[in-house]
């Protein structure tokens, strides 16, 4: 059983959010939440571990009790499985949470009380080749189909929380008018350490050096994959079916090159430079160069 697509203020989610559209835009932020967004498979749960390990000040353990589903809500998904919108509400603050929603869609409650947002973006090819394994397993939504029309939804903004480029952009050209953190995927695999710092600092704390190692240690893909607090092992299966593809895939920048053929990549471009013209923002496609 899979749920299609259904268009909530003109952006495709799944139909089991677009159910409860008006309780998720209702939800009540208090001053003090730390929202975590980000474009899905953007590095999501890596950037909820970093955080829940720099409150937790480097302690494993304490950040053990729960999968990370649990301890870093995701507030489109109260209504239809746990935590409950009850005990998200029963939490102490300062909560943190999740969401995937795009700018104009996160609920209004978060920017009347200048909650903090912590924003983590990804390059599209990886992001759209991460979300085309995701979709195989992820029964939130329609099957993927074939790559290269999964590909052409993408770019057409035609998947789950709709249009990559029209996210990025959407927090980036507001991040300044808010109390907001904009990362990437890219720099973090790069440089571990002085981007959890940062991560750090805007949360307001202040560990000491071989703190933040041990945190890059604990956070990296190895350490996660076999985490079952972090890697989606314990998710209901009717949700997510690991058994072909797993949650923790491959966590790499430049994994796209291994299903973009040399049209499909032309294509992309063409099409990438159109929706990026008018923006400063700008992403590493592979590790070594810009684009
Ligand atoms: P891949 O499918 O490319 O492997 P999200 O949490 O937003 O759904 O993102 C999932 C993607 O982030 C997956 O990408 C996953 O492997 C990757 N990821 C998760 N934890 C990671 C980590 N510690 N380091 C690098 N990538 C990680």
């Amino acid at each position: 059983m899979r749920f299609q697509l259904k268009l909530v203020e003109g952006v495709p989610l799944s139909e089991i959010i677009a159910l409860y559209w008006q309780e998720i835009k209702n939800f009540q932020a208090r001053p003090g939440d730390v929202l975590i967004a980000t474009y899905p498979k953007s590095g999501t749960t890596w950037i909820q571990e970093i955080v829940e390990m720099i409150c937790h000040n480097g302690d494993l353990e304490k950040c053990q009790h729960a999968p990370i589903y649990e301890r870093i809500p995701f507030i489109e998904l109260l209504q239809c499985m746990p935590p409950d919108a009850e005990t998200v509400n029963a939490m102490p603050s300062p909560r943190y949470l999740k969401t995937h929603l795009p700018y104009q869609l996160v609920p209004p409650s978060f920017w009347k009380h200048n909650c903090k947002v912590i924003y983590l973006a990804r390059n599209a090819r990886d992001a759209a080749t991460s979300y085309y394994y995701f979709d195989h397993m992820a029964k939130i939504h329609p099957e993927p189909g074939s790559w290269d029309q999964y590909l052409q939804r993408f770019m057409n903004g035609n998947v789950g929380w709709g249009s990559w480029y029209d996210h990025v952009k959407g927090f980036w050209e507001e991040k300044d008018k808010h109390d907001m953190l904009y990362l990437f995927y890219e720099d973090i695999k790069q440089n571990s350490i002085s981007e959890i710092q940062k991560v750090m600092w805007f949360l307001g704390k202040d560990l000491p050096d071989a703190t933040l190692e041990k945190i890059a240690h604990c956070t990296s893909f190895s350490q996660m994959k076999n985490n079952a607090m972090a890697n989606y092992s314990t998710f209901p299966k009717e949700m997510m079916d690991q058994s072909q593809y797993t949650f923790m895939r491959k966590g790499q920048v430049g994994d796209w090159k291994n299903l973009f053929t040399v049209s499909q990549n032309e294509l992309f471009e063409e099409d990438y430079r159109k929706k990026m013209s008018k923006t400063t923002l700008k992403f590493q496609v592979s590790i070594e160069d810009m684009s």
